[in-house]
């Protein structure tokens, strides 16, 4: 295949002072970071993701994050956590503020790999011809390929990544072209499960993957961002909800949170819900309330628009009653 490229377009490489951007200060060893100490990303890059201004990036998961997308080896990231938690955007984030270009798939039991290499478009004769697909593109071009929900394909679909792990290049099967790996392809999945299947039972849908597909993964395991860093992204998705009636309303919203993942994880206790209140329904949930603050009882109806509308109704009084125990007189 003929490409063309066109050299003023291309992204150029720019070095990104860590501290400055990401806002880490320490290492894993809790020693300060030099300011100078810099990551290597472009100057822009048309498929680089959007930047959330509010995002907080927590020590631990953004070393293993960065150092992978400087360093990956041969190897592949795995994010796995609870739903909602932050893994898709952790990669995306760190992609985001140093214009790495991502490509991101939604993975599902009945989605065959395959159909990310190869799409066949009308060729405008009758006939169709071939292009590239998600993935192919993303290892020709040097994206940041985040395979979300990876634990939910049919095992067996996981080998095709292998191979383009393990040899370096891809082999368009329908028209033999082979493409070797550009030097910015990183390969990234996530899930709830970390690919041994789901021995909770808390989440559907989870196949339990062939093991080898999973060896030579780095794994990381990303939870909820504790109760603080939670208020201060709260703080800044919604400032303006902190400060009414001395109430320190976020930090209420958080322990909330905090008690409905307690729920969802302990089964047979007083309070048992079938969904955790996530992270990013924390956020929708302080968006909403904002929104709706003009209404009578703006908490509550934007607790149930973001997330307690989606539980069975015996639920969803079992969370208003625990959100009127948590808030107090605050609750309407
Ligand atoms: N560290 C964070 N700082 C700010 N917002 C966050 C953070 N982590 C998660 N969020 C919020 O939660 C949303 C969901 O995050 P993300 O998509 O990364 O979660 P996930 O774990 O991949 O979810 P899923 O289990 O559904 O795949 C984000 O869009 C953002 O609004
Ligand atoms: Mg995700």
């Amino acid at each position: 295949m003929n490409t063309t490229e066109n050299p003023t377009s291309a992204p150029k490489d720019k070095l990104f002072p860590l501290v400055a951007t990401f806002g880490i200060t320490h290492n894993l060893l809790g020693e300060e970071i030099d300011p100078k100490l810099s990551l290597k990303g472009f100057d822009q890059h048309p498929d680089a993701p959007a930047v959330i201004p509010y995002y907080r990036f927590n020590t631990e998961t953004f070393t293993h994050g960065a150092f992978f997308l400087m360093n990956p080896g041969k190897g592949i990231l795995f994010l796995s956590g609870p739903q909602g938690c932050g893994k898709s955007s952790l990669m995306e984030q760190i992609c985001a503020r140093l214009n790495w270009p991502v490509t991101r798939v939604a993975a599902h039991e009945k989605m065959h790999v395959d159909d990310l290499i190869i799409r066949w478009i009308p060729d405008g004769q009758g006939g169709l011809k071939p292009v590239d697909g998600l993935l192919t593109k993303a290892f020709r071009e040097g994206h940041v390929t985040i395979i979300d929900e990876v634990d939910s394909l049919p095992p067996g679909e996981l080998i095709t990544f292998n191979g383009l792990r393990d040899k370096g290049r891809l082999v368009v099967p329908a028209t033999g072209e082979v493409i070797n790996r550009h030097p910015n392809f990183r390969l990234v999945f996530t899930g709830n499960s970390n690919g041994a299947g789901d021995q909770t039972g808390l989440y559907a849908g989870i196949k339990r993957q062939n093991a080898a597909s999973f060896d030579g993964t780095r794994c990381i395991l990303v939870g909820y961002p504790p109760p603080e860093v939670e208020e201060e992204i709260l703080e800044a998705v919604a400032p303006a909800l902190g400060k009414k009636a001395q109430l320190d309303i976020l930090q209420k919203m958080v322990s909330l949170a905090g008690k409905l993942r307690q729920a969802f994880t302990a089964a047979g206790g007083e309070l048992a819900v079938s969904i955790p209140l996530s992270t990013r329904s924390l956020v929708d949930w302080a968006e909403l309330t904002l929104q709706y603050k003009k209404s009578p009882a703006p908490l509550a109806i934007a607790l149930d628009l973001a997330y307690a509308n989606r539980l069975d109704e015996d639920e969803r009084m079992a969370v208003h009653e625990a959100a009127k125990l948590t808030f107090d007189h605050h609750w309407q």
